[in-house]
């Protein structure tokens, strides 16, 4: 049996890890947030193409690829969304269903992909969606990957709390992984994270955050 992460529930459904001790989404509107940090952040579905391959760092509840999907079957673009996630702590089906129960929107595509999670699988195949979740520790996987993303959602829990996810050495990771023009986008724009994205080729620009949040980070490649 494949053993799963730990959560607690705060009020309002919002699941938060307890190894990390940090909420894995917004604690106001987790779908909102998503569109505006990881979509809007990244220029998305503006810049959707047939091909297009979004990349993520730490996949939790799966909540952006529902966002991301949702948003490519809006833009009727030809053949699968490409999305390649990189997550260390898989959670349980379960506790997936029970954190989307809270986003209709996600909740009411998110079916079929918890069936095949529920067994197991890590690739996820939906109308409209290729994807596959990468699991173990991203600092020894990433480096190992063979992909390019044409956009990446850097989504690790809060520096503070999960540093591994934002060092240096993975920010020049994620810049070597990105395709010409690529991009990515976070909700954090915490100095040192943006000085790691510029390293490693990006043109960062600060942009508003979502909700309480002022700010936050958006880069292309430049
Ligand atoms: C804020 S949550 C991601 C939320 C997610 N994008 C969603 O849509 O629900 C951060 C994720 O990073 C994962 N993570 C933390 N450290 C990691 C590491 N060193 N390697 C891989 N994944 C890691 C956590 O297990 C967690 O699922």
């Amino acid at each position: 049996m494949v053993a799963h992460e730990k959560l607690e529930w705060k009020e309002g459904g919002v699941p938060v890890s307890c190894r990390f001790d940090d909420p894995y989404f917004s604690l106001g509107n987790g779908l909102a947030e998503t569109r505006h940090v990881f979509l809007d952040g990244n220029g998305l579905p503006g810049r959707f193409r047939p091909g297009f391959h979004v990349a993520e760092l730490g996949f939790g509840t799966g909540l952006n690829m529902l966002a991301a999907l949702i948003a490519w079957r809006g833009a009727g673009i030809a053949g699968p969304l490409r999305f390649t996630s990189f997550e260390g702590f898989p959670l349980a089906a379960a506790d997936i269903a029970q954190a989307l129960a809270a986003f209709p929107e996600a909740a009411a595509v998110a079916g079929p992909f918890l069936e095949q999670w529920a067994q197991g699988a890590r690739v996820i195949r939906l109308p409209g969606l290729e994807a596959e979740v990468i699991i173990g520790d991203v600092r020894e996987t990433l480096p190992r990957w063979q992909g390019w993303a044409d956009a990446w959602f850097l989504d690790g829990f809060s520096p503070a709390k999960n540093p591994e996810m934002w060092g240096e050495g993975l920010m020049a990771e994620v810049g070597a992984h990105t395709a010409p023009q690529g991009s990515f986008a976070t909700y954090t724009a915490a100095g040192h994270v943006r000085r790691a994205l510029q390293a490693a080729g990006f043109q960062v620009q600060r942009q508003a955050g979502f909700g309480f949040k002022r700010h936050m980070s958006v880069g292309r490649l430049g």
